[in-house]
């Protein structure tokens, strides 16, 4: 029997071009990345290296320039939301629905019965730790709470993906890193594939089996970093030495000027 864990992604000589003639701009440049079954990849680079349009591009959201998308082995031509969850920086919730009825609503755009519709929501409710709130709206939830609402919604479908935009950019530390506790245990537990954009070079290694280093004009990806600390990961390891020299790699290579880089 096969065992081997197939490509969940397979994005191959990717580039992104805004605009045309003299307003061309290169957002991308010949990206190429593939991620296994289950795994947990992070991307980082500065602004404006073409992180988000990357994760726009393989949710289907975007049309590409050039270069192919593949998502569990099918070349992508639109969003899929059956195969693909979402969750951008700001939680954005539907205000007029509550936790429970936010994480459902992915479900009613398909053809779920009710009834199982309602009993998956809950068990999503349960998985991110809210099971107490769910009759709660946005508006009356933490700022940390939204965004675990926003998970579940994205992951409400049993996706083969899920794409992160900087989750908890807006988040205070403390409640960031509690997140990231909840992040790792939904992955142990739901075995879905992550790809999770993020300015935090030490929350990119922590989370990560392997981190993407971009830079920029034009985005392109200048290193990957296989991440070899142990799971289930520890907070512990946040003050390790080995999870602080690959911050400090990271950083190096992102702090170098662009005509320094020759990859
Ligand atoms: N619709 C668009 N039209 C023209 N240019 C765009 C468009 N979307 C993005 N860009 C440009 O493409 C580049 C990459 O943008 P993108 O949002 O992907 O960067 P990013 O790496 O996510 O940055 P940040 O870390 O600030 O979120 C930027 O220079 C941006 O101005
Ligand atoms: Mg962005």
């Amino acid at each position: 029997m096969n065992t081997t864990p197939h490509h969940v992604v397979d994005v191959s000589h990717l580039s992104k071009t805004f605009g045309d003639g003299k307003t061309a701009f290169r957002a991308l440049n010949d990206v190429s990345l593939q991620i296994k079954q289950g795994r947990f990849v992070s991307v980082v680079g500065p602004s404006g290296c073409g992180k988000s349009t990357l994760m726009q591009m393989i949710s289907g959201l975007v049309p590409t320039t050039q270069g192919n998308i593949q998502i569990d082995g099918k070349t992508i031509t639109g969003p899929q939301p059956e195969k693909i969850g979402v969750v951008f920086q700001d939680a954005l919730l539907l205000p007029w629905k509550t936790a429970l009825e936010n994480i459902e609503f992915p479900l009613s755009l398909g053809d779920t019965p009710v009834a199982e519709r309602q009993e998956r929501a809950r068990n999503m409710l349960k998985l991110v730790g809210l099971k107490d709130v769910g009759h709660r709206y946005p508006h009356e939830l933490s700022g940390g709470m939204r965004q675990r609402v926003a998970i579940a919604r994205g992951l409400v479908r049993n996706p083969s993906l899920l794409l992160m935009d900087e989750p908890f950019g807006a988040l205070d530390e403390q409640t960031r890193t509690r997140m990231w506790g909840e992040l790792l245990r939904i992955h142990e537990q739901s075995g879905t594939t992550i790809l999770f954009i993020t300015h935090s070079l030490v929350e990119s290694v922590f989370l990560a089996d392997e981190v993407l280093v971009m830079a920029s004009n034009p985005g392109r990806i200048i290193e990957r970093i296989e991440v070899d600390l142990p799971r289930p990961r520890d907070l512990k390891l946040l003050g390790s030495e080995r999870l602080g020299n690959l911050r400090n790699h990271i950083w190096d290579l992102i702090a170098k000027p662009d005509d320094e880089i020759d990859a």
